[in-house]
């Protein structure tokens, strides 16, 4: 593949998408961390759950129910898989929108282990109905499946094994109360700084058999937008980048040339962010813009734009939220080399 076969199109998407193709999710599988040890960052959060992990230990008890939440790419999944592994115990895995029918969630219960994590990612896509079967597993270990129709149904309940949930969602406002109340301990994930995002890069660095040399990990970490799944496959795409040049050692400048091959800014930004910046900067004058309105203009999902682009954004002082809508900051049309305008102007 020489430099210009590159589908350029194709690999921007997948370096800020927040679902990936197939080869993407067996890479980052790969580079997942196993241990609390190996997790690095979220201090604060990695300190609690080994109190929380280390008492249920010593009282060789199932660990309180946890939920997780924090945008895209920041490591739920990974800490579901971490708990499990912390504890010794079994991990079974399942989403919000798979579990349609609460007979589906009910008969993922009753084949626990005893001691299993149960991981559900994007909780807060569960149903009513789904949902209530939670409640009574969650507090009292129990469910109450209905058996037969019409007037002759009647309920049984059956009893659970000790299980832990652990629910992951990208935002814990978009999870019912009755739900979010029941767990025993909820992790806010933020986005990550430079130097722990450069020890991620490092460390993926060494598993991916990539030699970096002077500033390279942290550059590629600068441009990560505070998330470990985009430090990671920033670092992939400057790998392909050496492999087709034939480059051994990647140094900053080759990390650069790289990134910027695959339009990526210094400020990490992607295409997507561009445009949502170019439209507040220019096409709407400034103006603040409601979400939906957003979301069509630039061809996004409104919940990808919130979860996935936002809060990066947000972050670097680049986009504020107004009750009226979006508005880009002064920084924003420096950065977009727009000149200033508009009743929003921050
Ligand atoms: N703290 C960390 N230390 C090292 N690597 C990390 C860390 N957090 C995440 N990663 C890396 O980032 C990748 C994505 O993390 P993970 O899948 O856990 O994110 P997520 O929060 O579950 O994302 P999503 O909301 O999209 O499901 C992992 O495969 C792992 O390589
Ligand atoms: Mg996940």
């Amino acid at each position: 593949m020489s430099r210009r076969e590159i589908d350029l199109e194709q690999l921007t998407q997948s370096v800020i998408a927040p679902v990936a193709d197939e080869q993407e999710r067996r890479a980052e599988v790969s580079l997942r961390p196993n241990t609390l040890h190996d997790f690095v960052g979220q201090r604060e959060l990695v300190r609690h759950l080994e109190i929380v992990l280390g008492s249920a230990r010593s009282r060789s008890q199932s660990v309180d129910h946890l939920l997780f939440a924090g945008p895209p790419g920041l490591g739920k999944t990974s800490l579901a898989g971490i708990v499990a592994s912390e504890m010794g115990s079994g991990l079974r895995i399942t989403s919000g929108p798979v579990l349609s029918r609460p007979g589906d969630l009910a008969a993922l219960l009753t084949d626990l282990q005893d001691g299993d994590v149960l991981f559900i990612d994007e909780i807060h896509r569960l149903s009513r109905a789904v949902e209530e079967i939670l409640y009574p597993a969650m507090e009292d270990r129990r469910v109450d499946v209905m058996i037969g129709r019409g007037p002759s149904a009647r309920a049984i309940r059956l009893d659970l094994p000790n299980f832990t949930l652990v629910g992951a969602t990208t935002r814990t406002g978009l999870v019912a109360a009755p739900l979010r109340d029941r767990f025993g301990f909820i992790g806010q994930l933020d986005l990550y700084d430079t130097q722990e995002l450069t020890i991620i890069v490092e460390r993926s660095a060494t598993l991916l058999g990539v030699t970096l040399s002077d500033d390279a990990a942290p550059t590629i970490a600068g441009r990560s937008r505070g998330t470990p799944r985009i430090a990671n496959r920033l670092l992939r795409r400057v790998r392909d980048f050496a492999a087709v040049q034939g480059i051994e050692v990647v140094n900053t400048e080759v990390a650069v040339e790289a990134l910027e091959l695959f339009g990526i800014d210094e400020f990490g930004l992607d295409k997507i962010d561009r445009r949502i910046l170019g439209l507040l900067c220019d096409q709407f004058a400034n103006q603040p813009v409601g979400l939906t309105t957003l979301a069509h203009a630039c061809g996004e999902e409104p919940a990808t734009i919130e979860d996935a682009y936002e809060p990066y954004l947000l972050r670097e002082g680049l986009l504020i939220r107004t009750p009226r809508g979006r508005i880009a900051t002064e920084r924003a049309f420096h950065h977009m080399g727009v000149p200033p305008r508009g009743g929003g102007l921050v």
